[in-house]
């Protein structure tokens, strides 16, 4: 299957996923992960319609997102997230530029980009909801400490959370809700939450899913 035949069913059965749990149509975003993949692939899920980009490492996001500044999909420009873990010293290249940075998991990192920041960067917490030691994100039970430690940030607009699950996600998905809902009970604005992946997009969006970021099913396999 081509990419934009690929593009085309994935946004198909997104939007099934969303009227079987009745959720308004477009309620949930697709987020192509185009993360070391070419520019020509990201070329052909624009030719497909395609708007949203999601890209993990620092420069590969500028210089991609540079290259294809002027590319316009029904007037649009390009709409570009930065989904992989952030180092302070690389903020530089993705702020201003991503309309949402995914991964912010420290006080630290939200300062630098709150710096950085022209307007308020738009931003979600990473939660490493299992635990791992091998993943990103803030332990469950710091996360909303840090929310509110963000809230207080100029330069951030914090919008919600996000979680790379162990596997089994939908139990994790369900957490990632519930945290959420816990912070907006405490006053925190944490409306959109970002998970779901090429296996599990489908059960994301019934469990709540903002946006979904899905690559290997759009690209296929990376190297
Ligand atoms: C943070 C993040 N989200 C989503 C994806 C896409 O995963 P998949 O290829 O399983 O769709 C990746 C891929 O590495 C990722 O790092």
């Amino acid at each position: 299957m081509s990419i934009a035949e690929s593009i085309v069913q994935v946004q198909a059965q997104i939007r099934a996923a969303e009227a079987a749990s009745g959720r308004a149509p477009n309620s949930a975003t697709l987020i192509a992960v185009s993360k070391t993949k070419p520019v020509s692939d990201i070329q052909q899920a624009v030719d497909a319609g395609q708007i949203c980009f999601g890209e993990n490492y620092a420069q590969e996001f500028r210089d991609k997102a540079k290259e294809l500044e002027g590319v316009q999909v029904g007037g649009q420009g390009l709409d570009w997230h930065f989904i992989g873990s952030l180092q302070r010293n690389k903020v530089k290249y993705v702020v201003n530029r991503a309309s949402l940075i995914h991964s912010v998991d420290s006080q630290r990192l939200g300062q630098a980009i709150s710096d950085r920041a022209n307007g308020r960067q738009g931003v979600l917490v990473s939660v490493n909801m299992g635990g791992e030691g091998t993943k990103s994100g803030i332990p469950i039970d710091q996360a909303l400490e840090l929310c509110k430690e963000l809230t207080l940030m100029p330069g951030l607009d914090l919008r919600g959370l996000m979680c790379i699950p162990p596997p089994e996600p939908g139990r994790w998905f369900e957490d990632l809700a519930e945290l959420a809902a816990e912070g907006q009970r405490q006053g925190l604005p944490l409306t959109e939450l970002s998970m779901g992946m090429s296996a599990d997009f489908e059960q994301a969006i019934a469990l709540g899913a903002r946006w979904v970021r899905v690559g290997s099913r759009l690209f296929g396999a990376r190297g």
